[in-house]
């Protein structure tokens, strides 16, 4: 290859016009682009966004896909074959779209639960958030497209983004958020990594020696290439010397001014050789060196996976016996709120999929320019209504706005059961003020539940709410942003069609005083210059906190959370006994489990691990789990192998993993807070852990 073409590929541009930059005419409308070199078959970079599903920023021909459930709902049903097939979904589409490189895969931890890109993670721990997306990316992988896995790392608010430094130490920085990365990086063979707008301890995350070069492409020995966050790139030389490949989006700190960094010496011609070489070695090793063949998508097989996802991935957080709603002569059923009648919530941002069939709602204005669509609420056409009429014929089902309290709590009065939707949407860009469902929803769900005790309300938000209401109501089912087939999965559930599995990826706190910052830091925007990405101002954020992010503050603060981690009921009981465990290699735990109720169902039975005092660790860790269907009455003997990461802590003098000497705790339940089972084992030694 020529320099030229080596630094074209390596110069990633917008993929569609925006502002003022012109996109090249051999790009697709993603939202990204580089240049290949036909003569060596290296066929042009076609990159789109996909967290959720393929997106569509420029609304470009083919651009409606499937409206995926938000990744969250996917972490909630704790279930990796779930996660291939979704990822298959997305990987299918992409390729039929036309693009190679999808941008999905985003596994920052949810440290904040205000945090705006909640709805696009997959939660608050470690474990369950790489053991989740590894399966995905390699679903994407699979499909000839090369998944990308972002934003490494520590990109966990949104709020001054593009500045922000995060100040954290290491063991909290390798057992937390960089554990998630390390598993879902080995466990998918994922081929591109893409570094985040923040620093981290100083750097910026895409100039930063420590994280690229020492210990993503040293350590961890990755193969792929490293791009940067739309405008985080800060540097020449040093981005590229600290182990940055590939440029995104203005082509100012590459481009010519890489030509005249490697004619000067500043960047060594190697290592320009090993960027090319990194890109190419990822297209070869997924099959992706011939150019895409653009073709329909097939809405059917995406909308199976839509449906499942959210099926298995809602969870009902209280049931006081008012659901399943049963068949019964002269029903009366009462819905309120969230245009449940037409439709269901997504978070919005560069993960906004254009649903096939448009946006059931929209705004009188959208902002000008191509982005705009990623800046207005987009409602995906799917009626819970509708579908709980189809479940429920018989039924008698009025809907209403809930715009005024009194006429909703007038038809919960002549109603035998009160369904009402509230949720709030997030968007990247910006954290949620506080964790309330705003709009008047807290007043409408009092009001509707003091005139009807017989209240259910769903949830459809991105991450956790509080609930000043929840005493008064029956039932909660949390949906989060549930996709294009969300409303049929929320009237199966609460018709009892399908028994609710999902488990919480994340903490519902009590209270927006127990979490380990009043405020997310920093100054919150409404509205972003291009000046606040080029050359954003540099915040200070010290992670105090440490590895205690989520469910293990509120565990080592004797906190008591609204509905713990793990936690999520079904329609019947789960028994747990018999724990027995061993501790070779790793440590392996058996225990019975049955279904004592009276339905068919799915628990996902959690195993937490303490470990020796004297780490100052959490109080306990999740540690492994497994999704297991159960008949009325049967019992069945459950294994689970751990991981050793997900006990081993880091030693930062030895800079390995260890497994400590001393007494373990193994404890297995339905949640983070419901562990009947307990058994205490002995490591006589500490042991290292590769
Ligand atoms: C910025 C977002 O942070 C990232 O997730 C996305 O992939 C790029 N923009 C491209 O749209």
């Amino acid at each position: 290859m020529s320099l030229d073409e080596k630094i074209g590929l390596v110069t990633g541009q917008w993929g569609l016009s925006v502002g003022p930059f012109k996109a090249d005419p051999q790009a697709r409308g993603g939202d990204g682009f580089a240049k290949g070199v036909a003569r060596l078959g290296v066929p042009n970079l076609q990159l789109i966004g996909a967290g959720l599903g393929v997106t569509d920023l420029g609304r470009r021909a083919n651009g409606p896909s499937t409206a995926l459930p938000s990744t969250l709902a996917l972490a909630a049903s704790f279930d990796p074959g779930l996660s291939y097939a979704y990822g298959e979904v997305i990987g299918r589409e992409t390729r039929q779209e036309g693009f190679n490189v999808s941008l999905g895969g985003a596994v920052n931890l949810t440290r904040d639960p205000r945090g705006g890109r909640a709805f696009e993670y997959h939660g608050e721990d470690p474990i369950l958030a790489g053991k989740m997306i590894a399966p995905q990316l390699r679903a994407i992988q699979d499909q000839g497209v090369v998944a990308t896995i972002k934003h490494f790392a520590l990109n966990d608010q949104e709020t001054d983004r593009f500045g922000v430094n995060e100040v954290i130490d290491e063991r909290a920085m390798r057992e937390g958020e960089l554990l998630a990365f390390e598993i879902g990086i080995k466990e998918s063979g994922v081929g591109a990594v893409m570094c985040s707008y923040n620093q981290v301890n100083g750097d910026y995350a895409c100039e930063n020696n420590k994280l690229l070069n020492r210990l993503l492409k040293g350590e961890w020995g990755f193969k792929g290439w490293v791009m940067s966050d739309w405008g985080g790139t800060h540097s020449t030389a040093k981005a590229i010397n600290t182990g940055l490949d590939q440029e995104f989006f203005d082509g100012t700190k590459f481009g010519p001014a890489l030509a005249v960094a490697v004619q000067a010496g500043e960047v060594p011609a190697w290592r320009l050789d090993d960027m090319v070489r990194r890109i190419v070695r990822s297209l070869m090793a997924v099959g992706a060196m011939a150019d895409k063949v653009v073709t329909p998508i097939d809405p059917a097989a995406g909308a199976e996976v839509a449906l499942r996802s959210a099926q298995e991935g809602s969870v009902l957080l209280k049931n006081n016996g008012v659901l399943p709603v049963r068949p019964a002569k002269r029903l009366r059923i009462a819905v309120i709120g969230l245009n449940a009648d037409r439709a269901v919530m997504s978070g919005g941002g560069s993960s906004q999929v254009n649903p096939v069939g448009g946006n059931a709602i929209p705004p009188q204005t959208i902002p000008s320019g191509p982005l705009g669509f990623a800046g207005i609420p987009v409602w995906v056409s799917s009626s819970p209504v509708a579908a709980l009429r189809a479940r429920l014929p018989g039924a008698d089902i009025q809907f209403d706005s809930g715009e005024a309290p009194d006429r909703a709590a007038r038809l919960a009065r002549s109603a035998d059961v009160t369904i009402v939707f509230a949720g709030r949407r997030r968007t990247e860009g910006t954290d949620a003020p506080d964790l309330t469902l705003g709009a008047g929803q807290d007043d409408l769900i009092a009001a509707v539940a003091d005139a009807h005790r017989k209240t259910v309300v769903v949830l459809e938000t991105g991450g956790a709410v509080l609930m000043p209401w929840v005493s008064k109501v029956g039932a909660v089912l949390e949906a989060w942003y549930p996709g294009q087939q969300g409303g049929e999965a929320i009237a199966d559930l609460l018709t009892g069609a399908v028994n609710p599995s999902g488990k919480l990826p994340l903490t519902f706190p009590a209270s927006e005083a127990d979490l380990p910052r009043a405020k997310i830091l920093g100054v919150a925007k409404d509205r972003i210059e291009l000046e606040d990405v080029l050359h954003p101002k540099r915040v200070d954020v010290r992670l105090t906190e440490g590895v205690l992010v989520g469910y293990k503050w509120f565990d080592a603060q004797g906190k008591t959370p609204l509905f713990p981690f793990g936690h999520g009921l079904s329609y019947t009981s789960f028994g747990y006994d018999r724990l027995s465990a061993t501790f070779d290699d790793s440590l392996t735990a058996t225990f019975s489990l049955t279904n004592a109720g009276k339905v068919p169902g799915t628990e996902v039975a959690q195993l937490y691990v303490s470990l020796p005092a004297s780490t100052g660790g959490p109080p306990r860790r999740l540690a492994g789990w497994a999704r297991v269907n159960l008949a009325v009455g049967e019992k069945r003997t459950v294994q689970i192998h751990v991981d050793p990461k997900a006990l081993a802590i880091w030693d930062i003098a030895a800079q390995r993993w260890r497994l400590p000497a001393g007494d373990y705790t193994v404890s297995v339940g339905g949640s983070s807070r419901d562990l009947p089972l307990k058994i205490k084992l002995a490591l006589a030694e500490a042991r290292w852990v590769p």
